[in-house]
């Protein structure tokens, strides 16, 4: 078996102001003490991510919550990865359900955000997961295939590629998969790793995220297959984020 160190990280999504830097000053702090067995990575919104990166230390890792797939040119609006990488961030998020919903995000689109994500040297969290209603009809294993085989980038390692396991239904709803669906869908998509990243895949994390909070957090990353979470709502203050993260003390 692969001993695979867990990833606890936290998606800000569109919140927080400068202020809320202190929220990662603490995090930062505290994240040897809380959960020395885990890396630990917040992701802001663009304009934290600087000073979040003053604040963390080099304590914790600071990430990017989407990139452009080129690294410079006209797109105005857009962030390249290597800009979050210039700005201090490691990771970039990339195929979050709420970016492929509101921005029309095709597999094919995030597969060239995360390989620009690779080229910049950024770690790509590539993020899959079905619909209330593609489960409810039998889908979910099918969709996050398909999204698997379409959205990873080329060249993905276990050094800089992460999974996130999304159902959107149980983003920001308080609802989770029981740890039997959970289970299901992670072995799945580890099977599915080892088929498409040979030599890579059984050590690439693969993150359980969609309501994960500090009193579901260690039964959820208990489960088989589940190397971490992806946090929304809960990353948003140092004490309900480090109440999941201290699953890895
Ligand atoms: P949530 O969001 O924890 O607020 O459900 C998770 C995510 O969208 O990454």
């Amino acid at each position: 078996m692969t001993t695979i160190r867990p990833l606890a990280a936290g998606n800000w999504k569109m919140n927080g102001l400068t202020a809320s830097v202190a929220e990662i000053a603490a995090i930062a702090e505290a994240a040897a003490r809380e959960a020395g067995g885990a890396d630990v990575l917040i992701c802001p919104p663009a304009t934290l991510i600087s000073a979040a990166c003053s604040a963390a230390a080099g304590r914790i890792a600071i990430g990017g919550q989407d990139c452009h797939a080129r690294a410079s040119g006209a797109h105005t609006g857009d962030i390249s990865a290597e800009q979050l990488k210039d700005a201090g961030a490691s990771f970039a998020i990339v195929g979050h359900s709420e970016r492929r919903a509101d921005h029309g995000e095709s597999d094919e689109v995030v597969r060239a955000k995360a390989e620009g994500a690779l080229r910049a040297g950024l770690t790509a969290i590539v993020c899959v997961g079905e619909t209330h209603l593609q489960r409810e009809s039998g889908q979910t294993l099918a969709v996050v295939g398909a999204q698997l085989a379409g959205s990873l980038p080329h060249g993905g390692k276990a050094t800089n590629l992460v999974v996130a396991y999304e159902p959107v239904w149980a983003i920001g709803t308080g609802l989770t998969p029981t740890l039997a669906d959970v289970a299901e869908v992670h072995n799945f998509i580890r099977h599915e790793l080892i088929d498409l990243l040979p030599g890579e895949g059984a050590a690439v994390r693969i993150l359980y995220g969609g309501s994960v909070k500090p009193a579901n957090a260690a039964e959820l990353m208990a489960v088989e297959n589940v190397n971490g979470a992806l946090v929304g709502g809960a990353s948003l203050t140092a004490k309900d984020f480090l109440g999941i993260a201290s699953v890895y003390k």
